[in-house]
């Protein structure tokens, strides 16, 4: 267990990126609320993800992350959440058959609120008010009174929460996620996309193989793996307050966990010396991330893992490269060779969304699709050459056909982003963008695999 530790020993170091609560027993009230809750999770389903990404991190899976930059009050719906995770399903299934490794699943949902800003304020047509901190802090209206911090938000995320991730475990454990279901899962769009009939030819590999395992005995009824899947959630420790509120200690072992999602991360922005938010990690015993961006220099990032991973777990760590597209190549193998060499064990995820952001001239935010693939091209190239394991993909994107990213084989234009761009904070790939990138992923993963075995021959 870590030293010097307490759930709130956060508050005596740096939080950068925190909203300023005006009512301190408005807050109190909320915190107290949310401390007599139920956890979301139970520790041991932290700890089973934890030892998922393990084998992430011994090359023998691979991780697939992803989810709203933002969930929403307003974008709250069972059709949302059904079709992020069906998406995520199918390209977790385009995955493992072409990389023929298990893959671990992760949203970014059931507490994906909290975002860190730029500026504290924003300010439209000489009117100044604070910025959108995410619905769990305030309201993204520019109006006076939604844009005010209110704690009481916090309890309405953490219900939000808790009845996405009620349909998350009822669609994971209940039948929704059965590999028989391959066929069933193909949405409206697909008829649309070009991808439609890889993925049909996919599913119906997918059959055939079920049909003859079958035939051998090997069904449902034998193997409930093949009933159901794991799904785990996840989302940034942005919010310390409801993080902390939501930290209980396991009754099996006595340690500490974050109980409102098996896996947090630690932004790019809030991981410097000194920080909070890496402080109040340090203590919780969930699988963590970390974002690593341009800024980071690989003596730091050694800190950072002594400190978040002092045990050396295996699983513990994830590290999340969010470059960009032009920049992954002169950043990236300096950090890994500085973990290779220190002998830390991680799990190497790509983030391909957050470092290859521009503003279209519809003055729209977007990421062009193409650099989106760039970087990840690049992650596994410089994988490869650093003879690592690329082991995941951490994603923007949802279940909708938005058109917030430009680009694909659905060909989203510039023009064409006004059309429905909905996010509430960055611009996420949509259904059939995923798939594409699925598709294009499996290329990658199915080469590596090759390349490995032919290196081991
Ligand atoms: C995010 O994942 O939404 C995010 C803010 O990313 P980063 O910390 O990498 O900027
Ligand atoms: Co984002």
């Amino acid at each position: 267990m870590a030293q010097n530790w307490s759930p709130d020993s956060w508050k005596s170091h740096e939080a950068r990126h925190l909203p300023k609560y005006e009512d301190a027993a408005a807050l109190a009230a909320a915190e107290e609320k949310l401390l007599n809750y139920p956890p979301l999770v139970f520790a041991g389903e932290a700890r089973a993800l934890k030892s998922d990404l393990a084998d992430v991190a011994a090359g023998e899976a691979f991780l697939l992350q992803g989810g709203d930059c933002a969930e929403s009050f307003a974008e709250f719906h069972p059709n949302n959440i059904r079709d992020t995770f069906r998406v995520l399903l199918q390209m977790a299934v385009v995955l493992t058959f072409a990389g023929k490794l298990p893959v671990v699943k992760v949203g970014r949902m059931a507490g994906q609120f909290a975002k860190p800003r730029s500026s504290d304020t924003e300010t439209q047509d000489g009117v100044t008010l604070p910025s959108y901190f995410g619905d769990n802090v305030n309201g993204i209206e520019f109006d006076p009174a939604q844009r005010r911090n209110d704690p009481e938000r916090m309890v309405r995320a953490y219900s939000q929460a808790a009845s996405t991730l009620n349909l998350l475990r009822a669609f994971a454990g209940g039948g929704y996620a059965n590999l028989r279901q391959v066929h069933q899962w193909t949405l409206d769009f697909m008829g649309r996309s070009p991808w439609a009939d890889r993925f049909a030819e996919t599913a119906d590999r997918i059959s055939e193989s079920l049909d003859f395992m079958e035939a051998c005995g090997i069904d449902p009824a034998t193997v409930p793996q093949l009933q159901g899947t794991s799904f785990y959630t996840s989302h940034e420790a942005l919010l310390l307050p409801y993080e902390q509120a939501m930290a209980r200690r396991d009754s099996l072992t006595g340690d500490w966990f974050d109980c409102s999602a098996h896996m947090v991360w630690i932004g790019d922005r809030t991981r410097f010396e000194g920080s909070a938010h890496v402080e109040f990690a340090r203590g919780i015993g969930n699988p963590l991330g970390m974002k690593c961006g341009p800024s980071l220099e690989p003596d730091d990032l050694i800190r950072l893992l002594d400190t978040l991973n002092p045990g050396r777990e295996p699983g513990r760590i994830t590290l999340i490269s969010r470059f960009g597209h032009d920049k992954v190549e002169a950043g990236l193998p300096r950090l890994i060779r500085a973990v290779e060499r220190e002998g830390h064990s991680v799990v190497w995820s790509c983030d391909p969304m957050h470092g290859n952001v521009v503003k279209a001239d519809s003055g729209y935010k977007t990421r062009p699709f193409d650099r989106i693939q760039a970087e990840v091209r690049g992650f596994f190239a410089i994988h490869r050459a650093e003879g690592t394991h690329a082991g995941g993909i951490h994603l923007e994107m949802t279940g909708q056909d938005v058109t917030e990213c430009v680009g694909g084989a659905v060909a989203i234009t510039d023009a064409g982003l006004n059309d429905r761009y909905h996010t509430h904070c960055d611009p996420r790939l949509n259904a059939a963008q995923s798939i594409e990138l699925a598709f294009s992923l499996a290329d990658m993963l199915k080469l590596a695999a090759e390349e490995e075995q032919a290196d081991a021959a």
